[in-house]
């Protein structure tokens, strides 16, 4: 019969954290969305803190207790898999548990060192007292290598379900969905937990309405001069804006020929592209869209 192993916030917990990768993953490198890329950064690092905690408090399934297994039982269960004989678990099987270890530990350090990057670059969000602009290359580096490992893993995790499911017959996606596996009545959980699973939901949707209503968001609009002041050396004080750190960071994907076309014809010529440089408004939503395009584009 049909009983209950996945509670709801877990579910939620794994649907969420899909999606916030998902969105920071599309909306990276778009000066656009750096609001929404920030954001699900937010966003993860708050459902990893509720996934630690779950798995502690949390329903029998979620504990982290109920798969703690060893690296070499993660391999022989891989074995069985390819020999075709994998044991049915009703909870993680093995090599699962260190999938959602690695997957955790991976988001972990995609958040924070998406955090750092934010700071060094950007000048914004908790650590920017405390990350100089010089460190934010390594920062962004580090960001991007784990994404790319997050990413690998996660083609991994989807590609795993899909042998599981089909060596055993049963839609794994669906159980994360419903919650429910074939199983006897006494390994089924308790309860939903549904008040855990809507204040958890409580707490994404308020951290989301109170950060892009909060005047962080707004202020990125005006603070041109301040980062590109941050990013000054103050032994090798630049003559001109373009060369500082700073402008020269952001213009890199420029290509030489779009400087040289008739519209733009030199560096300095910042209104052809930031319509609204003189109301000291250099962000990329306040530039026309075929320029933004264009000029990412070469
Ligand atoms: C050829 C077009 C072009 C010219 C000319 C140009 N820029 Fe830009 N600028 C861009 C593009 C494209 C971006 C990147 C937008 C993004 O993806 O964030 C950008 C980004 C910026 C940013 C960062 C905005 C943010 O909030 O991320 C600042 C500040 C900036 N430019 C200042 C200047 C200044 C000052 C000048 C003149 C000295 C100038 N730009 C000349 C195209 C141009």
């Amino acid at each position: 019969m049909k009983i209950l192993v996945w509670d709801l916030p877990t579910r939620l917990f794994h649907w969420l954290l899909a999606l916030s990768f998902a969105l920071a993953y599309l909306s990276a490198e778009k000066g656009n969305w750096l609001e929404v890329h920030v954001f699900s950064g937010y966003l993860m690092l708050g459902l990893l803190a509720f996934r630690l905690a779950w798995g502690f408090v949390g329903a029998r399934y979620a504990r982290f207790s109920s798969f703690r297994f060893s690296c070499k039982e993660g391999f022989d269960y891989l074995q069985q898999v390819i020999a075709g004989t994998p044991r049915r678990y009703l909870g993680h099987n093995p090599a699962g548990s260190w999938a959602v270890y690695l997957l955790l530990t991976l988001a972990f350090l995609v958040g924070s060192s998406g955090l750092f990057t934010l700071a060094g670059q950007e000048g914004l969000g908790p650590l920017a007292a405390w990350v100089p602009y010089a460190s934010a290359k390594t920062f962004r580096e580090i960001h991007e290598a784990t994404v790319n490992a997050m990413l690998a893993m996660v083609i991994l995790h989807l590609a795993g379900v899909a042998l599981e499911s089909w060596r055993h017959r049963e839609n794994l996606a669906q159980a994360m969905l419903t919650g429910s596996k074939e199983g006897k009545p006494e390994a089924a959980i308790s309860s939903r937990h549904l008040f855990s699973a809507l204040s958890l939901l409580a707490a994404v949707i308020a951290g989301g309405a109170w950060y892009f209503s909060s005047a962080a968001v707004a202020a990125r609009e005006g603070n041109a001069g301040d980062k590109i002041m941050r990013s000054i050396d103050p032994r090798e004080t630049p003559l001109r804006i373009t060369e500082t750190p700073y402008w020269q960071g952001k213009h890199r994907h420029i290509a030489a020929s779009v400087w040289r076309s008739h519209a733009v014809g030199a560096r300095a010529n910042c209104i052809a592209c930031h319509h609204n440089a003189e109301q000291g408004s250099f962000a990329a939503s306040a530039m026309p869209r075929e320029v933004a395009a264009k000029a990412a584009l070469h």
